[in-house]
């Protein structure tokens, strides 16, 4: 099949590939003309563990190409033409909304190459009720032509294995039975790869496909929130978060995933989903359905408040003078990206009270110092822990989890660590010497 691919993001780009070693024929298109470029010499423009390779194959194969040309996604004659909408939708400045300019301004580019037969498939992430909106657009300017909303649940650090082997495909079709008919025909095509290891597919309306997208994040969220809010009762009853979590993920119908309790989440898409939804529902008059999310927001902001207070109390009361190793600047391991990155937002608040920080990260130092210029960076672990009175781990790279806590211990000027994430393992750092405090474990 022919397939297009409009933003070349950590969704776009990931698609992309994964859509040529399917074995169709695609085109990325974005306006960044760096990533673009970087990708047309098959180069991630961004950490993704396997991508590099899996762009190497697909450039190879002849079938993905990238362009900074939208008129380049022109119809083929022969056959329908699919095109999937993958770029981002963030947060509005100032607001809890989300900004949908850039799918707007996809499918505005889309329009004038579209042909009756052809589909627009929207992956991003949108407030419930565009995928009409924008429905009503392509039917009004090319009538023939259709939309389906089919979400994408891909994960930063796993993102090529969650394309090629999905845990389940959503498609959101038209209300006309016929173009939906010919919509989740194509789209089984498209998919045929994972559809052949039996994944489930799910077929709905619009919103119902939109929802399932913002459900899930926002589950995902109030997950982490549970047990993070757990995290807070432990500390204040003297118990252990990490024990407790073990023991309710045992239960079934709880599970283990996404009960690690520590510095919260943060990223592009959990925080700005949760808000965007809250302020979908507000406008659609069920804003009391999703106070909760509020709460879940809260109690997320309020960890890397409560990691910057421990860290002052474990150094007497006053960053002043004092030396703060932060190990992980990424918002999370596997992944260069520092959107709203806890453990950036702790250095910083740091930084703000008076220590000297100094921040190490395996792959995500560059876009820190682009963003956050005023914090010190170290590449190499014992050169940022040189000295220093209090180490911090805040993303849990596995690099920091190996750390052997004897030898760091001859390095830094005080032996205190603080694991923000429940990664260390406490026994072993306090035999080496080390003060070890975790947010919801016992002292
Ligand atoms: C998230 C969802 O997991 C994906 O399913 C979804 O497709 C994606 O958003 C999206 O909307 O595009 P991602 O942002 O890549 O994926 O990251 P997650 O693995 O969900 O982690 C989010 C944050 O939660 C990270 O900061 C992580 O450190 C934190 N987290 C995760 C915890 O604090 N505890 C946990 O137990 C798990």
């Amino acid at each position: 099949m022919r397939l297009s691919v409009m933003g070349c993001g950590y969704l776009g780009a990931v698609h992309a590939a994964c859509m040529a070693d399917f074995g169709h024929e695609v085109i990325g298109v974005d306006v960044d003309e760096r990533k673009i470029a970087d990708l047309q010499q098959a180069k991630a423009p961004f950490f993704e563990p396997g991508l590099p390779e899996l762009l190497k194959r697909a450039t190879e194969s002849g079938r993905l190409s990238f362009t900074t040309d939208a008129t380049q996604v022109a119809h083929t004659p022969d056959a329908p033409t699919v095109h999937f909408v993958c770029v981002g939708t963030p947060q509005r400045a100032g607001e809890f909304a989300a900004d949908t300019r850039y799918v707007d301004a996809a499918v505005q580019a889309l329009i004038p190459h579209l042909q009756p037969g052809d589909l627009v498939v929207g992956k991003s992430t949108v407030p419930v009720g565009t995928a009409a909106r924008l429905a009503g657009l392509i039917s009004e300017a090319v009538p023939g032509a259709m939309l389906a909303w089919n979400p994408e649940f891909l994960r930063e650090g796993f993102a090529v294995q969650d394309t090629q082997h999905p845990d389940r495909i959503v498609y959101g079709l038209p209300s006309d039975p016929e173009q939906a008919a010919q919509a989740k025909a194509l789209l089984d095509q498209v998919y045929a790869s994972p559809l052949s290891e039996n994944t489930p597919v799910i077929t709905s309306d619009y919103a119902t496909a939109e929802l399932v997208k913002t459900a899930a994040n926002a589950f995902l969220a109030t997950k982490i929130s549970f047990i993070n809010a757990m995290a807070e009762v432990c500390e204040a009853a003297g118990a252990d978060v990490s024990t407790l979590a073990t023991a309710i993920g045992h239960d079934e119908r709880i599970g283990p995933k996404f009960l690690g309790a520590g510095l919260g989440f943060g990223g592009g898409c959990l925080p700005k989903d949760i808000r965007a939804f809250m302020a979908r529902a507000g406008e659609l008059g069920a804003d009391q359905a999703l106070t909760f999310l509020r709460e879940v927001d809260a109690i997320n902001m309020r960890r890397r408040i409560r990691m910057v207070d421990l860290a002052r109390e474990v150094l007497q009361g006053s960053f002043l003078g004092r030396k703060v190793t932060v190990l992980g600047a990424a918002f999370k391991p596997e992944s260069d990206d520092i959107r709203d990155s806890p453990a950036l937002n702790v250095a910083a608040q740091i930084r703000l009270q008076g220590a000297e920080v100094v921040v190490t990260d395996p792959a995500a130092l560059e876009n820190a110092r682009r963003v956050w210029p005023d914090l010190h960076y170290e590449d190499k672990i014992e050169v940022a822990c040189d000295g220093a009175d209090v180490v911090l781990l805040l993303t849990e790279w596995k690099q920091y989890k190996a750390i052997d806590p004897a030898k760091l211990a001859g390095i830094v000027r005080e032996r205190n660590v603080l694991d923000g994430r429940n990664a260390l393992d406490p026994h072993a750092w306090r035999t080496a010497g080390w003060t070890y405090r975790a947010l919801g474990r016992p002292r």
